[in-house]
């Protein structure tokens, strides 16, 4: 990797080397590994096209191809290759009602086997898309399910065991909406890719080929790029019609925590990875870590040219902060207001009508696990695919505790389910972390308690995973899976049931 970076200062280059962290004095790659390389925003922002899809008695079918192809960068002298869904470079934009069935074929034209992952989504294990469900090279897959969920913003990426960090970084990603009475009712924005706007946030770093790079230099929790690109867009320009916008932002990064801000006003947030908050939140600053998604709705006056930013993350106790891109602030998107913006209400909406059968309530949890992560492991193991880690029961409530005990970040993730964070160290969760969550940022040291809710699909012989959504750090083993069962289906619970599933 080079050295040398357009911006490298950091609050910590400044600091007298005997004030620095060793990983620092180690060499110059705790510094450039930090650094984000300032833009010119002059590129429009590219949006995911809206995936076709044909809608037949209530079943709506949608095709992927997952593909390798070249993408041009904005500022890098030749294409890069990239990987993409139906194009060379992340995915088209998936939406579907609730109630409706969802099919889709797709179909694997990389050289390397991968799975397609629809993460946030309640569907049976053996669609879940995880790693033992492997799409071979040329292979096809056909996963399906009954859309149960309230409207969200979920998203869909590889993962393939060991390899989950390679795949989504080289571009396999893309955004999955959910719409239900409650969205499609609500006065929000809603025009897709106008003011409605799917956004897709990741950084990239690149050879002097301009090809994607990536390394494992020690660094944590993983590489972090110097190029910040919005949708595939470095340099990221959006041209706003409307007096409000709203963002549906996505952190698809592999390690990087962003915490987005706006100059001079506050963000409306409107929804967290599982659906609407119950009330509109002002926010100065929004903190994502990988995986994790929100909606929020901002205002624009007239003429106007504002930036979202991303600025200083609090990280919690870690050690080393420049070397996690804790200290880092740079532009993300700019955002320029016309000289007439057509009218848009305030945000609002009401429940959806599953709304109070979708709610979780403590005093039906019937049972706590504890959930430890440190050193790659949670509960002191490595991820294990022959091995269940956890069994839990059809319908059942639960308080998953999860903390790491670790001064690095992680996060926390969990397939098939939104749940609710009771307490954040013995106190309620902060606003923007009390609605329906299916990945948190774990602040090191602090006690998560979490509510769940298993319902709708038993089945002994295929898992789901949870796992720090550090992409590196899942790699590595920081993850394990849990079976969804009935009373009954104790001794079909393990390793020879699983023979015949996966690969
Ligand atoms: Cu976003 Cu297990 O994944
Ligand atoms: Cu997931
Ligand atoms: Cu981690």
């Amino acid at each position: 990797m080079r050295c040398s970076r357009r911006t490298a200062l950091t609050a910590a280059s400044l600091l007298p080397a005997s004030l620095l962290p060793a990983t620092l004095l180690a060499g110059c790659q705790g510094l450039s590994t930090t650094s984000v390389d300032d833009q010119e925003f002059t590129s429009t922002l590219a949006i995911p096209p809206l995936a076709e899809s044909t809608l037949d008695g209530g079943v709506r079918t949608f095709r992927l191809t997952v593909q390798e192809g070249t993408t041009q960068f904005t500022g890098f002298s030749e294409e890069s290759t990239t990987w993409g869904f139906n194009g060379a470079f992340l995915g088209p934009t998936l939406r579907a009602a609730r109630g409706e069935q969802v099919e889709l074929e797709i179909d694997n034209q990389l050289a390397a086997e991968t799975s397609v992952h629809w993460h946030g989504m309640h569907l049976p294990a053996a669609m879940d898309g995880g790693p033992h469900q492997m799409i071979a090279p040329g292979g096809t897959w056909h996963p399906h399910w009954r859309i149960d969920q309230p409207a969200a913003t979920l998203w869909y990426h590889p993962h393939p065991h060991g390899a989950t960090e390679e795949h989504v970084y080289r571009g396999l990603a893309g955004l999955f909406l959910l719409e239900d009475e409650a969205s499609l009712a609500a006065a929000l924005p809603s025009e897709y890719g106008v003011d409605d706007l799917p956004l897709i946030v990741q950084d990239k770093s690149f050879d002097r080929d301009s090809q994607l790079e990536l390394h494992h230099d020690g660094a944590e929790p993983g590489q972090l790029g110097s190029t910040v690109m919005v949708n595939g867009t470095v340099g990221a320009v959006h041209e706003v019609s409307t007096e409000r916008v709203r963002l549906r932002l996505l952190n698809g990064a592999t390690a990087r925590t962003f915490t987005f801000a706006l100059p001079d006003r506050p963000m409306t947030m409107i929804a967290s990875d599982g659906g609407f908050l119950e009330e509109p939140l002002e926010l100065e600053t929004l903190r994502l870590a990988p995986g994790e998604r929100a909606e929020v709705v901002v205002s624009f006056s007239p003429g106007e040219t504002v930036r979202l930013r991303s600025v200083r993350s609090d990280l919690g106790a870690i050690a080393a902060a420049a070397t996690t891109g804790a200290n880092d602030e740079f532009d993300v998107l700019e955002l320029r207001a016309a000289e007439t913006l057509a009218p848009c209400p305030e945000p609002e909406w009401s429940p959806a009508p599953e709304a109070q059968a979708d709610a979780l309530h403590e005093e039906d949890s019937t049972h706590t696990r504890s959930f430890t992560l440190n050193d790659r492991e949670i509960n002191g193991l490595e991820m294990d695919m022959s091995r269940i880690d956890e069994v839990v029961h059809l319908g059942s409530t639960e308080i998953w505790e999860v903390i790491s005990t670790q001064p690095i970040p992680h996060s926390f993730h969990i397939h098939d389910v939104q749940f609710r964070i009771l307490t954040v160290d013995g106190a309620a969760p902060p606003p923007e972390l009390a609605g329906p969550k299916d990945t948190i940022y774990l602040l090191p040291h602090v006690e998560y308690r979490l509510l769940v809710r298993f319902e709708d699909y038993a089945d002994p012989a295929v898992p789901y995973m949870y796992h720090c959504h550090m992409l590196l750090h899942e790699d590595e083993g920081m993850m394990g899976q849990f079976v969804v069962i009935e009373p009954g289906q104790e001794h079909l619970v393990g390793v020879e049931a699983m023979a015949g599933h996966g690969h």
